[in-house]
This record gives C-alpha cells, structure tokens and sequence, in this order.
C-alpha cells in the first residue's frame, strides 16, 4: 500500500475482484485536523452499479454451491488477516472517524469478533432442522436458502464492525455482497476490500461501491436484483428504504435507525461503582454518536440530587481531545452538522426552559481545525412535548430526569418514538426483571452500561429503531428465507391432518 500523501489522492471502487477507479471523486478528512486529507474516494456511477451487479450475478451460483464450511473458511483467514493488522486499522478508524484510540481499536476487535463467529457458525455446519410429523414415514426438514445479492449500506461510527456485523453471516450463507460504506469512512472500507482480497474471496463475492446515499445507496436500495438491503442509519432514511422494499416483490430489508436510550438508576443502586461509571460510558463514550448512546438518565427522586452532583462532577473530569491520544476519553464529532445539531439541541434545552447543569462548550475547544462538542447536561420533569427529551442528538447531550419509582422509569423511556438500549443500575431482582420486561427496547442491560454490545448478541431496537430484524447474530431472517421440505419414506401417499385422497 502506498503511503497516504498529498491532495486530491484518488482511491478505487472494489468491483469483480478488482481495484477500479472512478470518474468523479469525494474527498475524506480526519475529522479532528481537517487539513490531513486522507483521500479521495468515487462517486460511483450507473456503470459501476452495472458492473458490480454483472459481478454478483457472476459470483453466485460457484459461491452458493460452495457449501457453507468452505466458505467459512475464507473467514478463517480474513481473521487471521484483521489479527495481523489491528493497530494499524485501529489507527486508520482513528484517524478518520475521530473515535479515540481505544474505542477504535475496540471497533476493529468487534469486527475480528464477528469473523470469527462467521467462521464458527458456518464452519459448525448447522443451519435449519429436522421436523418430525404426524405421519411417521414424513420427514420434514427446514432449511435456509441464500437471497442472493444484498447490499449493505453501513453507516461511520462503527466503520468497521458494523458492516461485518451484515456482510459476513450473509456471505456464510451463500450471498453475495454489495457494501456502500459511509462517505465519511470510505478509507476504511476500502481497508475491508483489501483485507478480503487478500483473504483470496472469489472475484465478485464482495464488492465496495463507495459515494453518497443518496446516488449510489438509494440506486442500490431500488435496483430491481438486489434481494436484501441491510441499512444502518437515520429512520428518515430506513424509513423511505421499508417504503421502497415494499413495492418490489422480491426485497426485504433489516433496518437499524436510531435511538434515545437510557440509563435508569433506582433507590437502592451502587451509586458510586456502578450508576456513575455507567452513565458516563454510555453518555460520553464516542461522543455520544452511538445510536445506542445515553441521552436520558432517569433517576429514582430519592437519590436524584445525589446522583445530579456525582454525574457532573465525573463528566467534568471527561477528557477531550486529539482521538490519538490514549488518555483522552472522546475525540472528534464526524462533521460540521453533527456539531451544528449538538449545538442546536443545547440551544433548544435552554429556550424549552430546563436547568442547565453544566455546559462545557464555551472552555476552549481541543483545536479549532477539527470537530468538537463538549459535555452539555440539563436536568428537568419528562415531558412528553419536549424537543430535547424526545428527539435524539447523537452528541454528548444528556437529559437528567426524575422519576418516583422503577413503574414511572419505564413510563417515561417507554414515551419516545424510539426503542433501542436500555439499562438499569439497582439490586433488586424483581425490579431489573420489570424493566426488561416493560421497557420498549430491543437490547438491555442490568447494572451495565446501555452501550458496549458484543456481536454473540442480536443488536437491534423497536419502534423507530428497527424492523424487528436485529443485526450482528440476529441477521439471519434478513439474508436467508426459510423453506419447509417433506419427504416420505412409505410407499404410499397418507395425507396428514386425516385427509383421504380416495375419489
Ligand atoms: C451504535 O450504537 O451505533 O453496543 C453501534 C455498542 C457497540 C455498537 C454500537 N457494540 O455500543
């Protein structure tokens, strides 16, 4: 690989196995020193789409018959591959997605993670089951067929683990891939191209078209031979994309948008061991551009001044800076918007009339050639009217709301649109079990942090969060449809359910 130098460095598409240059191009920046350009990547075209559809097309039927351990074991390698590289693709998803060091790495190690599961559960060998029916000489069996071509379109955050946490349970079973990366991380994307080509994937196996979502993303979403769509993203977005899946009769589509998690801290929590460092990770962790990020902390009234005065004392002592340095507990914000809705989040909780509790936007900021939001806390009753409590702000934008017990918490996380995280810090049983049980969420957490998901786990949400068809282990309905096959070992026809065929 060539070193990344001076401007305009233009970068490939990844079609039929092959590294392909673009005609019009989009540059990437590190997101926390602006000046370093780090790329300038295609905005692919409707000859690319042909081509890489041409490509699929190709691909399928060898990758399909391949049978799933062989193609687990591409995964075996591609694993072995990401193991090799780690700190240098931990350094490259620093440098331009802004995400401090560690969580970068964490991100590259959530996608190693999730490799490995792909070749554990494809080279397993198991998919489907043996069914028995009423009459003894039927066997039935249920099986998973491939959909054919899906197209991933993934989103910045997690630029690494969450395409893998689409694309390689779709691969392991017999699909072939179209991935649109973000057009902020199109670098490391490209990284995941070559790491696949190295890994030595049949030619048009996978492929990366990289551009903007609403070019190449949406002629993606509406191409008539793309059979899953699997978006992360906003729910204005996936909402259009379950709209367009609609109308075709041969697409579906998982789709994970967004959130307004929460962190719900009852009377009898560990306030200082486990409520504190919990919601200051899932505040705080990535800036608060998680879709999982806490926005809301719920507080039982009894230790609600306590648990205002511990939180702002700790989210004062958050560290922001350069993404590279090991000491710093957040970097960058992804882009200019991202900071104008941050700011116009804090601008709306003090118009909305709530009590700003600390608000560290006006210290000096950590460069002024990058991106940055600090810390920005306010605390007042839920109301269900309110902008700011409802909406979410993917920034380090956190609301403190009281509640007279766990019945009420749950009321008030139930009271959004959205339905994604959820924890809760107490050590009582029966209450943790009432909140699981009650809360309006696709993923929860008992005296944890509402972020920091493995990928052994289905990750998705309800309500404007998702389709009900999580990511990560809980793919599989999206990229596979089942079929039911009977097979009977008699010498005659016997018809279940007491049917006669006599005429
Ligand atoms: C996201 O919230 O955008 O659970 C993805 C977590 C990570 C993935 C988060 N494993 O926090």
């Amino acid at each position: 690989m060539m070193p990344i130098v001076g401007p305009r460095f233009a970068m490939p598409n990844y079609i039929n196995g092959e590294f392909v240059y673009g005609k019009s191009y989009f540059e990437s920046r590190n997101p926390a020193f602006l000046s370093d350009l780090i790329g300038s990547f295609p905005e692919s075209a409707d000859e690319d789409l042909y081509h890489a559809i041409e490509a699929s097309k190709a691909a399928y039927p060898n990758w399909k018959a391949l049978g799933m351990v062989k193609r687990s074991e591409y995964f075996f390698r591609l694993a072995r591959l990401v193991e090799d590289q780690l700190e240098s693709l931990a350094r490259i998803v620093c440098r331009e997605s802004g995400k401090q060091i560690n969580e970068s790495r964490a991100d590259v190690v959530e996608m190693l993670h999730m490799i490995q599961y792909d070749f554990a559960r494809g080279f397993e060998g198991t998919f489907g089951r043996i069914v028995y029916d009423e009459i003894s000489e039927k066997e039935c069996f249920e099986r998973m067929r491939p959909r054919g071509i899906v197209a991933c379109i993934s989103p910045w955050n997690f630029p690494m683990a969450i395409p893998l946490w689409e694309i390689g349970l779709a691969l392991v079973f017999g699909n072939v891939v179209i991935l649109k990366p973000s057009e902020e991380t199109p670098y490391c994307a490209h990284m995941i191209a070559k790491l696949f080509h190295e890994a030595g994937f049949p030619k048009g196996v996978f492929q990366v078209l990289h551009g903007h979502g609403e070019n190449i993303g949406w002629d993606l979403v509406c191409h008539p031979e793309v059979n899953s769509v699997l978006f992360t993203g906003s729910y204005e977005v996936g909402a259009k994309i379950k709209c367009e899946v609609a109308r075709h009769y041969n697409k579906i589509c998982a789709i994970e948008t967004g959130g307004k998690s929460a962190v719900i801290v009852l009377d009898d929590a560990r306030i200082d061991e486990l409520a504190i460092p919990a919601s200051i990770a899932s505040g705080f962790k990535t800036a608060g551009q998680r879709c999982v990020s806490m926005e809301r902390l719920i507080v039982d009234i009894k230790r609600f001044d306590e648990v205002c005065d511990k939180f702002i004392n700790a989210a004062k002592r958050v560290r922001v800076g350069a993404p590279t340095d090991q000491n710093v507990f957040y970097g960058a914000i992804i882009n200019a918007d991202g900071v104008a809705k941050g700011l116009e989040f804090n601008k709306r909780a003090r118009q909305e009339g709530f009590d700003i509790l600390l608000d560290r936007n006006s210290e000096s900021i950590p460069s002024d050639s990058g991106y940055w939001l600090m810390p920005f806390i306010y605390r007042g009753a839920w109301n269900s009217n309110s902008f700011v409590l409802t909406n979410e702000a993917f920034s380090p934008h956190v609301a403190i709301i009281p509640a007279a017990d766990h019945e009420e918490a749950v009321r008030i996380y139930n009271d959004t649109i959205y339905g994604l995280s959820c924890a809760v810090i107490t050590e009582d049983f029966r209450k943790a079990r009432y909140v699981e049980e009650n809360a309006d969420c696709g993923i929860f957490y008992w005296n944890l942090p509402c972020i920091g998901a493995g990928v052994r786990l289905p990750f998705g949400g309800v309500k404007a969060s998702g389709n009900l068809i999580p990511s990560a282990s809980g793919i599989i309905p999206a990229i596979t449809h089942q079929t039911a096959s009977t097979y009977n070992r008699g010498t005659k026809i016997v018809m279940a359910q007491g049917l006669s065929i006599k005429t």
